[in-house]
């Protein structure tokens, strides 16, 4: 039983601009109903909320992506869903990348960045604000130049670790002094070109989770073990399956929730557009980390969340389905085709193949077996979709496949939108996933018309299975 103050703090921020679920890859909106903008971040937890520190990838000057701020923001959240914005913590800062908190001696607080490729190190007698620069310098002990913050906590021990790649293809792990000075070198991973560590622990075993080095474009992250920070490092493995690049993130920090049932960790990943503007997203997974084995996977779902106080991870039930082959095509080359065998709408998507042949309601059978296979200028119209405006706006999932992501998108209208939006600007995950989840507008009550469409070169073709709207969204 929550206390009732979080239930009444918990319906306040839905009318403002509340989600139940953490989406990977879609736009995620602050409670003020302001896009997340803390890219390169990590997440501590202290008492009974959670902070979240990114850098700031807008202009606060004008809106035409000129010269960027990167400076430190922080939001809290005690649900790891709705994040409120505390706002700039060191306002007077630019040009910090990847900002990191620690707290090495308990009673001060500090972020760690990279800028112009030296460690720029702030540091605040409060929590929450009032942030300035401490330091700026290369690496020890060989004065490398330097990028991609990492952080680690090592609770065994009580000792921060500042995770970096430095030159020369080096990521390095260094001591942070309880002075907030960064001290001495644990250890160095230099079995490739990586970039952007993370560290987690689970059973005294150690993960370092890394990137390529491929700017902003994603690649498939690594892992490698030890039984310390000292290393030393053994590997790599996969952390998903490699086509997959990462599902299009770059690891920047993993956390965990010890909840009173199960520990979760979680990837945080940043879903870099091309240029690593603002209009990046966030991929947040939960990872089964297999200390046996020394491995760690990211657990790949369109929604989910973990529950702070158990941590167990829990995802959305459907609420109502709505098969394209039950919905109007128009268009000149759309045709109806049954769906890959591999392939499902509705339900646990494990066991949906099987029910999909032993169903003996034909109707559900047909439902969930044909799909609407559009080329550019067909489109799919589903009638009379309830919406419940309970939330401003409302998760609805698309269910779709792609022949090629780079040869086309998939569009969406509602009601009466006479442009169409690509479902990429709601979440990058469009296209390289089977179930995306778009936040929409939906009047209340069965009277929503959404309509989908493609658009792309003539080769592309997509194929729409139908629309989920979920129980809690
Ligand atoms: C923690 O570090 C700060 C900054 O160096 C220092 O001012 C403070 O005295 C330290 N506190 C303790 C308890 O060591
Ligand atoms: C939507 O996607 C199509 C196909 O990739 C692209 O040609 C078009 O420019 C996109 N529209 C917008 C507004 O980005
Ligand atoms: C279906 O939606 C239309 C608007 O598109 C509305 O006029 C009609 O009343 C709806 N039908 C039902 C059964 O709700």
């Amino acid at each position: 039983m929550k206390p009732l103050f979080l239930l009444s703090a918990f319906s306040i921020s839905r009318t403002v601009w509340g989600t139940s679920w953490i989406v990977p890859g879609a736009v995620w909106y602050d409670t003020a109903g302001q896009k997340i903008d803390a890219h390169g971040g990590g997440v501590v937890q202290r008492g009974s909320t959670w902070y979240w520190v990114g850098y700031s990838a807008s202009d606060s000057e004008t809106d035409d992506r000129g010269t960027e701020d990167q400076t430190p923001l922080m939001y809290q959240s005690t649900d790891l869903v709705n994040w409120e914005n505390l706002g700039k913590q060191a306002p007077s800062v630019t040009g910090m990348w990847r900002p990191k908190f620690a707290s090495p001696n308990g009673s001060s607080f500090w972020l760690y960045g990279q800028q112009d490729r030296n460690v720029l190190s702030l540091s605040s007698s409060q929590f929450v604000g009032g942030y300035s620069q401490k330091a700026k310098g290369l690496l020890p002990p060989n004065k490398y130049s330097y990028s991609d913050t990492g952080m680690f906590l090592d609770e065994a021990t009580n000792v921060w670790y500042l995770l970096t790649s430095a030159d020369h293809n080096t990521v390095q792990i260094n001591k942070i002094n309880s002075d907030g000075s960064i001290g001495s070198l644990a250890s160095t991973l230099t079995k490739g070109a990586y970039e952007a560590p993370g560290i987690l622990e689970s059973d005294g075993i150690y993960f370092l989770i890394v990137s390529g080095k491929t700017g902003y474009r994603a690649n498939a992250n690594q892992a490698f073990w030890a039984t310390s920070p000292a290393g030393p490092w053994t590997g790599p493995s996969d952390v998903a399956p490699p086509a997959e690049k990462t599902y299009n993130s770059q690891n920047t920090y993993e956390f965990a929730v010890a909840g009173s049932q199960a520990t979760t960790y979680v990837y945080m990943g940043d879903a870099w557009d091309s240029k690593g503007t603002e209009a990046s997203n966030y991929v947040w997974l939960p990872v089964a980390v297999d200390a046996k084995a020394k491995k760690v996977t990211l657990q790949y779902h369109a929604m989910w969340k973990v529950d702070p106080v158990t941590g167990v991870v829990s995802y959305p039930a459907t609420r109502k389905r709505y098969a394209a082959a039950e919905a109007e095509m128009s268009g000149r080359d759309g045709v109806v085709v049954p769906m890959a065998a591999d392939r499902c709408f509705g339900g646990d998507e494990n066991v949906c193949a099987a029910a999909a042949t032993t169903d003996s309601d034909n109707n559900i059978k047909q439902q969930r077996t044909m799909v609407h296979r559009l080329r550019t200028g067909d489109e799919v119209t589903f009638r009379n979709v309830t919406g419940r405006f309970k939330t401003p706006h409302e998760w609805v999932s698309v269910r779709y496949t792609v022949n090629d992501p780079d040869a086309g998108e998939a569009y969406i209208k509602v009601n009466d939108q006479t442009t169409p939006v690509n479902l990429s600007e709601y979440n990058s995950r469009a296209g390289y996933h089977h179930m995306v989840p778009v936040r929409l507008r939906l009047d209340e009550g069965d009277v929503n018309t959404i309509t989908l469409g493609a658009i792309g070169t003539a080769g592309f073709e997509m194929e729409v299975e139908g629309l989920e709207l979920h129980e809690d969204d």
